[in-house]
């Protein structure tokens, strides 16, 4: 799909990779619905954007009936970026029975009755692309990530259905796997440093591959170093030797120290 004058909804947009995904869509000639709780940040963005092709809907995703009202207030749309999504990080027993909700309303439940509401608009029209924001963790699970990779995989599950379903009809499902995002977002926020070995990429860099997703109809794609993205492929073949090495390489410290920073975004 060319992205000039696609109507594009993006979903956390507030965020450091939504940010960069909505400029890069922007600067693609794309409409933008873009969508968060944060009102004045929304704003800002639009500012930022020069005020045209950008219309604001705030809304909480965990809110029951919240995807169905803001694909209703969005219009027609063409590109739907499922991207909102909180780190979900720490011990599964740490969680409260509500803290584990809110992660599986808004990481998985959102982006499926999204696609839900959207899809009938898509099919009509005969066009449409659906892009979910996983993570390599929706690929491999790593310490502290029971309920965030639950969702992530929970993502790829969905997509894999969804094309089989919807391929016929023109329309496209593209999963986004980043890896550490540096720069901005949840994990850079965080503060948590890794070992020199561990690289990581930028927002514009996943934002990048949303729009080659669109545009080159890409099923599936990584964002992330070459090295990440072989271990990550080793670790789909051996998940037990994997994950031992991943401990011998020190994955509990850094997951023990994200958990910990991120434990008031749950
Ligand atoms: N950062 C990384 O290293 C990394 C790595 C792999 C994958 N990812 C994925 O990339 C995506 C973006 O992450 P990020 O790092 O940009 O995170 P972020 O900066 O924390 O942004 C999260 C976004 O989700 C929105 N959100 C959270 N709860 C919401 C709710 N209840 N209702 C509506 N919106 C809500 C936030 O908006 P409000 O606060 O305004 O509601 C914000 O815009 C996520 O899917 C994440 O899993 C990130």
């Amino acid at each position: 799909m060319q992205l000039g004058g696609a109507r594009a909804l993006v979903t956390g947009a507030t965020g450091g990779i939504g940010g960069a995904i909505v400029r890069a869509l922007h600067a693609r000639g794309a409409r933008l619905v873009v969508t968060g709780r944060r009102e004045e940040q929304l704003a800002e963005l639009r500012a930022s954007l020069g005020e045209e092709r950008v219309d604001l809907v705030p809304l909480d995703l965990a809110e029951p009936g919240s995807p169905a009202r803001l694909v209703e207030a969005a219009g027609a749309v063409d590109v739907l970026v499922a991207n909102a999504a909180l780190p979900a990080s720490g011990r599964v027993e740490e969680f409260t029975p509500d803290e584990i909700d809110r992660a599986l309303d808004v990481n998985l439940r959102a982006p499926i009755q999204l696609t839900r509401a959207a899809l009938p608009g898509m099919l009509e029209r005969g066009r449409g692309h659906v892009v979910l924001v996983s993570s390599l963790s929706g690929k491999v699970a790593s310490p502290r990530s029971a309920i965030y990779s639950g969702t992530k995989f929970g993502l790829r599950g969905f997509a894999a259905g969804l094309r089989e379903d919807v391929e016929q009809s023109g329309i496209r499902v593209t999963v986004i796997f980043p890896g550490f995002v540096s720069g901005a977002g949840f994990f850079a926020e965080s503060g948590v440093k890794l070992p020199r070995w561990v690289g990581t990429r930028t927002p514009e860099q996943v934002a990048a591959a949303v729009v080659r997703g669109v545009e080159q109809e890409r099923a599936e794609l990584d964002v992330a170093p070459l090295s990440l993205r072989v271990g990550t492929r080793l670790a789909e073949l051996a998940p037990v030797t994997a994950a031992r090495m991943q401990r011998r390489l020190g994955s509990e410290r850094i997951a023990d120290a994200l958990s910990e920073a991120q434990r008031d975004k749950r």
